[in-house]
Parts: structure tokens; sequence; C-alpha cells
């Protein structure tokens, strides 16, 4: 997914348009001077803020209105209308507004204000002064950022035991692998941000155990700091096979971007690379790497890739958008040994490999949570809040399993979109908003062109409806279990995925 350049297609909305020519709940996409601006109605009131979303500069007028806010086509992204408020990640920076002015019957773009994000808890209300956030991550970020945009003006130390500051970790394995994104789009933010924001980032910091009592977490090097309010945000980290070579230097894993570099060196002087699992990232790897020219083979032992997640039918799908672009597929067979220079199969074949990608899943990092004591069940147990058994303590993103309004179970899932917005809620719950998180779970996944959006959340499901044509890039996926709709995936069909995400809210409100 490229970042889209800000266009000034459509009107100079500066002189003005027809009112009629608006329908109420609609949006025009058009410009002031060298700005794309979006400019929306919601009744007899009318909104003009910039066009492009903030997070990889998704067209805001293809997306949704809803009241008065705008949904990010791509990824879900949802902003003011009034402020500009990035309120929905992954986009966390606002767009900008304009005011308008109406006038003989024409709606005018005027003068472009500051975005102004609304202060959820007051600051009087605001009793923690120190927090820490263990992981520099998505929900560790967002956290931070959260907590900022609320003019929190205590401490926020941000402990992270990467080398890296924050990443775009999705990038991780599409673009930048690909070789199609330049070096700025990978950190979430640059340094200037942490210093200006006053966030105490420390990198290569370890944080090995949590004292309850005395609100001290300690460090690998054997100092401590404390805490009015923690957040666990450590994450997951990728499972390893007990497979003959596996420590070889050329087999790689990938979840940081140094991860992410070295296997961009190992292409420098590599034709042929083996990806174990036929997961989400092993797959995008493998498109990423066919788009530096190295031959993929990638081997996994289920029928179909995705089936278990998507179904059969995208699974067929995917497979042949893979084999089109010269992926060979080794399914329904195994690894038993790598060497330097091959893979063996269960099956007897062996495939020369230069270098070898694992990508058959992670597994959250609950060792800290597990030593403090804190109740675990397959993931950190949160309550609504995202506060767990420790009061004060709180987690978010792939280490936490919380109870989804939406399913009615507890799940946790390993989404980028849900890691973010939990650190955010959590952040306004630390401090002291009392906020349910009730986000529709989201994710994304890219390959080559094909955008694959999921909403909702579907362990099993008892009937699948196909809308559209799989084939044709051009679908709508309905998951349902007992007559009821609990997750839709699609292809080009984002306004009916936002929509979606919106029914799936009302029900959960309503309920
Ligand atoms: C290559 C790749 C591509 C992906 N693509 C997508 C995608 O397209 N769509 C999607 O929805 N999701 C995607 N994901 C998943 C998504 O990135 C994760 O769900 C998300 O990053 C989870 O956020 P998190 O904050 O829980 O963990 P992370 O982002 O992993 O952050 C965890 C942080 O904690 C730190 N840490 C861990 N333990 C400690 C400790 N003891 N002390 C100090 N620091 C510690 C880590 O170093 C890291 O900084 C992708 C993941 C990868 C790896
Ligand atoms: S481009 Fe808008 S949410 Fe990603």
């Amino acid at each position: 997914m490229s970042t889209a350049q800000s266009e000034t297609t459509g009107p100079d909305l500066m002189l003005g348009v027809a009112v009629d020519s608006i329908a109420d709940g609609t949006m025009l996409a058009g410009h002031v001077g060298e700005d794309a601006v979006l400019l929306a109605r919601r009744g007899n009131e009318f909104f003009a803020v910039g066009a492009n979303c903030t997070h990889y500069g998704g067209p805001l007028a293809e997306g949704l209105l809803i009241d008065d806010t705008v949904r990010c086509p791509w990824h879900h992204a949802c902003f003011s209308l009034r402020t500009g408020e990035a309120l929905h990640a992954p986009a966390l920076a606002p767009v900008a507004c304009w005011s308008t002015e109406l006038r003989d019957n024409k709606i005018f773009v005027r003068e472009k204000a500051a975005a102004t994000p609304k202060v959820r808890v007051a600051i009087a209300h605001q009793s923690a002064r120190k927090i820490v956030i263990v992981g520099g991550g998505a929900a560790g970020f967002a956290a931070a950022e959260m907590l900022r945009r609320q003019r929190f003006d205590g401490d926020i130390v941000m402990l992270s035991d990467d080398e890296a500051p924050p990443v775009d970790r999705p990038n991780l394995s599409k673009d930048y692998l690909a070789g199609n994104a330049p070096e700025e789009w990978v950190p979430l933010r640059g340094n200037d941000f942490y210093r200006e924001q006053n966030i105490d980032l420390r990198l290569n910091s370890t944080v090995t155990d949590i004292d309850i009592r005395a609100r001290t977490v300690g460090l690998g090097d054997g100092s401590k700091v404390g805490y009015d309010r923690l957040l666990l945000a450590t994450g997951a980290e990728p499972v390893r096979l007990p497979l003959a070579g596996m420590d070889l230097p050329h087999v790689h894993t990938l979840r940081s971007l140094a991860d992410c570099r070295a296997i961009i060196a190992a292409t420098g002087s590599s034709r042929r690379a083996v990806v174990i699992g036929a997961s989400f990232i092993g797959l995008e790897v493998a498109a990423s790497l066919r788009a530096r020219g190295i031959d993929a083979h990638v081997v996994a032992p289920e029928k179909r890739p995705m089936e278990r997640i998507l179904g059969p039918e995208i699974g067929d799908f995917v497979r042949k958008l893979h084999e089109e672009h010269g992926v060979i597929f080794h399914l329904e067979d195994t690894a038993t040994a790598i060497d330097a220079h091959r893979v063996t199969l269960k099956s007897g074949v062996t495939i020369d490999a230069d270098f070898v990608i694992l990508g058959v899943g992670v597994r959250p990092r609950l060792t800290l949570a597990q030593q403090t004591g804190l109740a675990i069940d397959r993931g950190v147990t949160v309550d609504a809040y995202l506060q767990t058994s420790a009061q004060g303590i709180f987690a978010a993103g792939d280490i936490a399993r919380w109870p989804d309004p939406h399913s009615g179970e507890s799940i946790r899932v390993e989404h980028w979109v849900v890691a973010e917005r939990q650190g955010q809620i959590a952040a306004l719950n630390m401090l002291g908003a009392e906020k349910a998180f009730d986000a529709v779970p989201f994710f994304w996944s890219q390959h080559y062109d094909v955008p694959i959006n999921y909403v909702g959340h579907a362990e099993k499901w008892d009937e699948l409806v196909i809308d559209g044509d799989i084939s044709a890039r051009d679908c709508v996926l309905r998951y349902k279990h007992g007559g009821r709709v609990v997750a839709v995936a699609s292809i080009y069909r984002d306004v009916e995925s936002l929509s979606a995400e919106v029914t799936m809210e009302r029900q959960a409100e309503a309920s």
C-alpha cells in the first residue's frame, strides 16, 4: 500500500459550490489552493477538512460519513469533521480543518484552522503523575501519544527492549521489505517527537520484573523505575520450530526493523528463498521477495493458505494470486530440516534455499506478566477497561485477552489497529476515564495490489455468504454464526467494509 499523494482535484472550494450540489450526508473532494480539501454536509451543517488520511493518505471522499465523522476507506481510521482529530487509529495525527460560510445559496471554504483534540479526562482529574509503558510498539506508542494529546503533563517513561524507536511494523513485510518504501516511512515518529512531547523513550531497555507493592519496574541493568500507572504492551514474538538447522545464520524471523534489515541484506546476494508458513506475514514476505526478484517457495501444512481465518474461497484465490506472481507452494507438507543450502520436507522433497524465513505465527510475550502473578488465560486477562488483575496495571495489544462485546467472548488478536486502539483506551483509563474498550476488531493484509480488509472476529462460522466475484477482486464475504454476521472480509469493497463495522458497533450499543 503506497502512501497516496495529496492531489488537488475537484472544484476550487474558495470560489464556492452550490448548496444543492451537495446532498445531505454526502461529501465532495475539492481544493483550496494547493490543499486537497473534503467538503461534507450533515443536515444544514457543512464541514471542510483535509481530504487525505494522515495514515497512508487514503482518499477520505471514498470513505464513509457517519454523523460528524469521516472514516478512511483503506484501514478504517476515523476523523472528527468538527475538530479534525484522528478519533480511531491507525491514523494518529489530525487532518486540517477549514471554516465554511453559507452565502447566496453557495457554500464557501474560508480559513484554515488548527485541529483541536478533545480532552476527555479533565486535567484536574488526572491523578496519575508517573506513567510507565513497557513496550515500544503499536500499543505502547499509541498510549504515549494519547496521554500527551489529553494534555497529561506528568512523566511518561517508555521502555523498549528494541534498539529502534517505535516503527510502522506492518510495513516491514510489505512496501519496505519489497523495496518500495523510503526509510522515512518506517519510524512512527521522528526522534524530535519524543523530545518535544517529553516522552522518555529508553531503547535497549528490558524490563525484567515488576514490584506491585513498591510500584516499580526493574530493568536488566539493575535499575528501577517507579510508576503510578503501568501499561504492559510487550507484544508477541515469532514462533520458532524445533527443527535441525533452525539456528543457522541464514534462517530469519520477522518482527523488528533489525529482522527486516537482515532479510533485505540477505536478498542482496541471494536468488532463492524458502518461506516456512503460509501465514499473513509469511505470504506478504513471499510477495515482497518476488518484488525483489527472489525465487520464493512457501511450505505449509494446510491445504489452502489462510483457509482457517478467511475460508476456502479466499484461500484458493490467494494461492492463485501468489502463483501468478511466481510463488511456488508446497502445501500439505512440512519442513523437517534446514542446512546451509536447502530445506528438506517431510515428503522427501528438497528445495534449494539461499536463505529461509520462518512465518509460522507468533506467541504473546507473557513472561513478565506471568512472573508478576497477573491473571493469565492464553494472554494477559484484562477487564473491559483493559486493566489487569492488579490495580493500576493495564495491558494492551497482542498480549491482552479482553471481553469483546461484539462476539460475547474473551478474545486476543494480533492486529495493528486493535493494538493501537487499545493503547489509546488504556491511556485514557490510566488517567481515570473509565472507558470500556468496545472497538470492532479490524485488520488488513496486502498481497501485491490486492488489499484484504477484515472486520469483526470469527473463530468459527456455520455459513459464509459471498457477494461479488473473488477472482475479479471485487467481493464481500460475510461470516455468519447462528444467523448473525460475526465478521466481514472484503476486497475493494471499502464502503461495505466500513458499513459492516458501523453496523457491528451499533448492534453492540443496542444490546
Ligand atoms: C512484519 C509484520 C507485519 C504485520 N502486518 C500487519 C498488518 O498488515 N495488519 C495488522 O493488523 N497487523 C499486522 N501485524 C501485526 C501487528 O504489527 C501487531 O499486532 C502489533 O504490532 C501489536 O502491537 P503491540 O504493541 O502489542 O506489540 P509490538 O508492536 O510487537 O510491540 C511490543 C514492544 O514491546 C517490547 N518489549 C517486549 N518485551 C519487553 C520487555 N520485557 N521489556 C521492554 N520491552 C519489551 C518490544 O521490543 C516491542 O517494542 C504485523 C506484524 C508484523 C511483525
Ligand atoms: S490510509 Fe487511512 S487508515 Fe490507512
